[in-house]
C-alpha cells in the first residue's frame, strides 16, 4: 500500500512537472523570445554592441548600477541604478514654457536633449498645440523625496507602478522631461494622452530624437503604468527605429544588445 502511495505521488509529480514545463514553453515561445530575433537592420548604422558590453556593475548591496550613465541610450529601469551622486555635466534650462516661474532644477536637461526640446516645442506652437514642460532633471535625493511622499499618499504597491526609486529614474539622466497641458490643469495624468497635446506628442516626438518612454501595452516590459506625458531624448536614429516599430527601450536593448527584458 505505501509503495502504491508513493508511485501515486511519484506519478503526480511527473505530470505536474510536465504541465508547467509545456507551459512555460508555451509561454515562452508565445511571447516570443527576444533573444532569438535577428539584430535590427536599418540604413543608419546602431551603436555597436561593444558599446554596450559591461555596462553595469555590482555595489555593496547587491544593486546593478550603470557605469555610462552619461550615454544618451542609457538604460535606467527597476534593474538598472544609476550612480547616487550622478548629476549630469551640462545641464542647461530648455527655452519653452513652464506652467511655473521659479528657477528649479526641474527645468533642466541635457544641453542636446534640451536643443531637441526647443526644436519639438517648435515644431507643435506651429501647429497651434500648447504643450508646457513640468519636471525634467531631478536628483537622487529629489526622486527618493518623490517616491516616499507618493508611498505615503498612495501606498508601496501602487507607488511602484508610477513612480520610480532613487536611481532608477531616467529624470536623473537629464534626458526626459514630462510634458503637460493646460486642458488637463497643468498635471500628469493618464487623460492628457487623449489631448490635442498629447496625441500630437505620441506621433511627432520621435522626429525630435524623443520616445514616449512607458506606452500602453508595454507595462509589463517597462515596469510602469502608462505614461503619456514622459519623453526620453535617444536621439533622432534610435527614436524613429523604435516609433516605427513600436519598441520600448528595453525590448531594443535586448534585441540589439542581449539584455534589457528583465
Ligand atoms: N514616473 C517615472 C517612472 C519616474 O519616476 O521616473
Ligand atoms: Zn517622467
Amino acid at each position: 500500500m505505501r509503495r502504491f502511495v508513493v508511485l501515486l505521488a511519484g506519478a503526480g509529480l511527473l505530470m505536474a512537472l510536465t504541465i508547467l514545463l509545456s507551459g512555460c514553453t508555451l509561454g515562452a515561445s508565445e511571447q516570443g523570445n527576444p533573444q532569438t530575433l535577428p539584430p535590427i537592420v536599418t540604413d543608419e548604422p546602431l551603436p555597436s554592441p561593444l558599446t554596450f558590453q559591461n555596462t553595469t556593475r555590482i555595489d555593496a548591496s547587491g544593486r546593478q548600477i550603470v557605469t555610462n550613465p552619461e550615454h544618451i541610450l542609457v538604460l535606467v529601469n527597476k534593474t538598472r541604478n544609476l550612480p547616487p551622486d550622478f548629476v549630469p555635466a551640462d545641464l542647461v534650462a530648455p527655452q519653452v514654457p513652464f506652467p511655473f516661474t521659479a528657477h528649479e532644477p526641474r527645468r533642466f536637461m541635457r544641453a542636446t536633449a534640451a536643443l531637441a526640446l526647443e526644436q519639438l516645442f517648435a515644431a507643435a506652437h506651429a501647429e497651434g498645440l500648447h504643450p508646457y514642460a513640468l519636471s525634467g532633471f531631478r536628483s537622487f535625493e529629489r526622486q527618493a523625496a518623490i517616491f516616499a511622499a507618493q508611498v505615503a499618499r498612495v501606498g508601496e504597491i501602487e507607488a511602484n507602478r508610477t513612480v520610480a526609486r532613487a536611481g532608477q529614474s531616467e529624470h536623473q539622466t537629464g534626458l526626459a522631461m514630462d510634458i503637460t497641458s493646460r486642458e488637463v490643469g497643468f498635471t500628469l495624468t493618464v487623460s492628457f494622452g487623449a489631448t490635442r497635446e498629447g496625441q500630437w506628442l505620441a506621433a511627432n516626438s520621435h522626429r525630435f530624437g524623443f520616445i514616449i518612454r512607458y506606452p500602453q501595452g508595454k507595462e509589463h516590459i517597462t515596469g510602469y503604468s502608462y505614461e503619456p506625458w514622459h519623453i526620453r531624448y535617444v536621439g533622432t536614429e534610435v527614436a524613429e527605429l523604435l516609433f516605427t516599430r513600436n519598441l520600448t527601450l528595453e525590448e531594443y536593448f535586448q534585441q540589439q544588445y542581449g539584455f534589457g527584458i528583465n
